[in-house]
């Protein structure tokens, strides 16, 4: 009988789930499970899912397929699947795949040890899919494994309020519960001894920490206090809701040194009719005027957004008015989708009158132009030296490092790796598509 046990982890979604992956692996370590890279090797798989767009489900029934034959070879194997779409399928996950043991919804993974316990004990089968109250939720942050990264997320606020019409995340994840600013900063002091240099505070809506009756203190506040953290040197947070964006957050990028000069604001879409629709909050002036003065405070920053096209109802006058935004705006990057209906959510009910070929036709002419005005950034910045945080070996295995600018772009240069972890300034002499080449100078 082997006594060294090892797990397989996929991850999936978005950058909560990256946190929740790393309590799991705190958790099943503290079982004694090591990890390893292939299914086939692995007594215990876990799925961390995620359900934000169309057939998410039907992805991951798809994917527990593949487990099948292992787990007929290997009775004793253990697969459970965590995060949104275990959240969102609860029992119904467990009797459509009989090979499942476990189902372990988002607020629910502190027990996935007992639950792998007795799964290994007793072959038990378990589904904990129950929402906790807030104040039991605050207090419950598994302890995440150890490791040496150099950027690491730290949760300030989990669950989200917003309703947006399309959005299956406040389902899944339940209300905005902020975490205590001692534990915060706790946790970002813990990762700075364990080598971080860059903190990205993370939420659904960061912009709406503290704004609670029993809350503490605004995000600018925290934000603050996180940059007085020694040996810290940079600090990020996601995602931010232009409806809540506040003027004393905005200012911090004006007097933040540690502060990197980039915000992702997800616009969503360019008209008010629409932006309505989707319940966001803001309208199209607002919006803008939100970045104007982003831009006003801090000139060099620069901005990412998220789009959705092919929202039910969007008309082709509206949709020219999310392009007339992106040439405005002049994002560096956007991450750009095609309205999928979530089931739960108020906008599945919405008919869906959009013809398919004219959603692509607006998706592919939004993607050209938003390309073009990437490209011209990409190409104005080689020749400029910058200041790069290294953060590792570059993921092409070519021997060079890699970093990134204040603004979030990969740049790939030779040197030594005793690099890692400082903050040196780098010449950008090539623009690829998704990273800069560079020389160290
Ligand atoms: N909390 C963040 C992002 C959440 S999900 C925010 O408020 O912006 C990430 C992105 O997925 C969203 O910004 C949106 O652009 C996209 N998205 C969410 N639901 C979607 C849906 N039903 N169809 C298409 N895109 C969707
Ligand atoms: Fe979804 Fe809107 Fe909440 Fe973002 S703010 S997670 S888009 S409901
Ligand atoms: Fe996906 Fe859940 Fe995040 S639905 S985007 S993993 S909150």
């Amino acid at each position: 009988m082997s006594v060294m046990k090892s797990f397989y982890l996929e991850t999936f979604g978005c950058q909560m789930n990256v946190v929740d992956s790393e309590q799991i692996v705190g958790l099943v370590q503290s079982l004694g499970y090591s990890s390893v890279d292939s299914p086939e090797q692995a007594n215990l798989i876990i799925l961390n899912t995620c359900s934000i767009r169309a057939r998410a489900e039907r992805k991951v029934y798809g994917h527990l397929g593949r487990f099948k034959p292992l787990k007929q070879r290997r009775p004793e194997l253990i697969i459970a699947v965590c995060g949104c779409v275990a959240q969102q399928e609860g029992q119904r996950m467990l009797e459509k795949v009989p090979y499942l043991d476990i189902v372990c919804g988002t607020h629910n993974i502190h027990r996935l040890a007992d639950m792998v316990r007795d799964a290994e004990l007793h072959r038990a089968r378990h589904v904990e899919v129950d929402f906790l109250e807030a104040d039991k939720r605050r207090r419950l942050f598994p302890e995440r494994a150890p490791s040496a990264e150099v950027s690491r997320f730290v949760t300030v606020i989990q669950g989200c309020d917003n309703f947006c019409s399309y959005c299956i995340v406040p389902h899944v994840r339940g209300r905005e519960v902020s975490r205590p600013s001692a534990e915060v900063l706790e946790e970002v002091r813990l990762l700075v001894e364990q080598g971080a240099r860059e903190i990205t505070l993370i939420g659904q809506n960061v912009n709406s920490y503290g704004c609670k009756e029993d809350d503490e203190i605004s995000f600018a506040s925290l934000l603050r206090k996180v940059a007085e953290v020694d040996g810290l040197e940079r600090i990020r947070f996601m995602t931010s809701h232009p409806k809540d964006l506040s003027d004393e957050l905005i200012d911090c990028f004006a007097d933040l040194d540690k502060l990197c000069k980039h915000i992702h604001l997800p616009v969503q879409a360019g008209g008010d009719a629409v932006l309505k629709a989707m319940r966001r909050g803001y309208t199209r002036d607002q919006y803008l005027g939100r970045i104007e003065r982003l831009r006003r405070v801090c000139p060099e920053i620069r901005m990412t957004s998220d789009v959705i096209v092919g929202f039910p109802g969007e008309t082709e006058s509206e949709f020219e008015q999310t392009m007339d935004l992106l040439e405005r705006a002049r994002f560096t990057e956007i991450y750009s989708f095609i309205f999928s209906a979530r089931p739960g959510t108020s906008a599945a009910d919405l008919p869906d009158d959009i013809p398919k070929e004219v959603k692509q036709q607006w998706f592919d002419r939004m993607l050209a132009l938003q390309e073009e005005i990437t490209r011209q950034y990409h190409q104005m910045d080689i020749g400029q030296v910058l200041p790069v945080l290294v953060e590792g070996s570059s993921r092409q295995g070519n021997g060079q490092l890699f970093g990134r600018t204040t603004w979030n772009r990969i740049v790939n240069f030779d040197g030594n790796p005793d690099l890692v972890g400082r903050i040196v300034p780098v010449r950008l002499t090539v623009a690829y598509r998704n990273s800069h080449l560079g020389e160290r100078v």
